[in-house]
């Protein structure tokens, strides 16, 4: 709990620079808590990556689907703190979410991400998801339409 104001803070950075997720507007301290509350299920997990006593990124499984056929998916978001990027820590974040995953019994995760970032691609087909397809125009945000990478990787649940 002590945790979400910074975990809010790391993602509230990447709403306001860039699109590598397409909110647009900041998340506020009673949403922080809300999107908390959501990971309290230990199915879907909210982690943490810390040096120290620094938070420095996160990382979380989501259900990909209220349906319940969906139910053994889940989406993985992983941020990282803009001052500590390229530390290891995305690395860090997505195996923990990928072995946990694979505790909870999931078959599928998927990743979407936003087709020019590279740095995401190229950390999620390193951990051993594949691209399935593009999504295209589906988001807009910063005055143009953006193209989405869904990637997945199959556990063996
Ligand atoms: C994507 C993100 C999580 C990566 O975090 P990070 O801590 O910088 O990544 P790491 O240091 O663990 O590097 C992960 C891998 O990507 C590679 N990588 C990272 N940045 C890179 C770059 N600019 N060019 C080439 N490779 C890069 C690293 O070499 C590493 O590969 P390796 O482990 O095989 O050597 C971070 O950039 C971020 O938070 N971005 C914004 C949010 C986002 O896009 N999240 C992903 C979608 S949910």
């Amino acid at each position: 709990m002590a945790d979400v104001p910074v975990c809010t803070a790391i993602y509230n950075y990447y709403v306001e620079v860039g699109v590598s997720t397409f909110d647009e507007e900041p998340r506020s301290a009673v949403q922080g808590l809300e999107w908390y509350a959501a990971h309290r299920d230990p199915r879907y997990p909210l982690i943490v990556w810390e040096l120290g006593d620094d938070l420095l990124g996160f990382g979380t499984l989501s259900r990909w689907s209220k349906k319940s056929g969906y139910d053994r998916s889940v989406e993985v978001s992983v941020f990282v703190s803009p001052g500590h990027l390229g530390q290891g820590g995305g690395r860090l974040l997505l195996s923990r979410l990928i072995a946990m995953a694979e505790e909870a019994c999931h078959h599928v995760l998927v990743g979407r991400i936003e087709a020019s970032n590279k740095d995401s691609l190229i950390l999620f087909q390193r951990s051993g998801f594949t691209p399935v397809g593009v999504l295209r125009e589906v988001g807009f945000k910063q005055e143009r339409w953006l193209d989405v990478v869904i990637l997945e990787r199959i556990l063996n649940n």
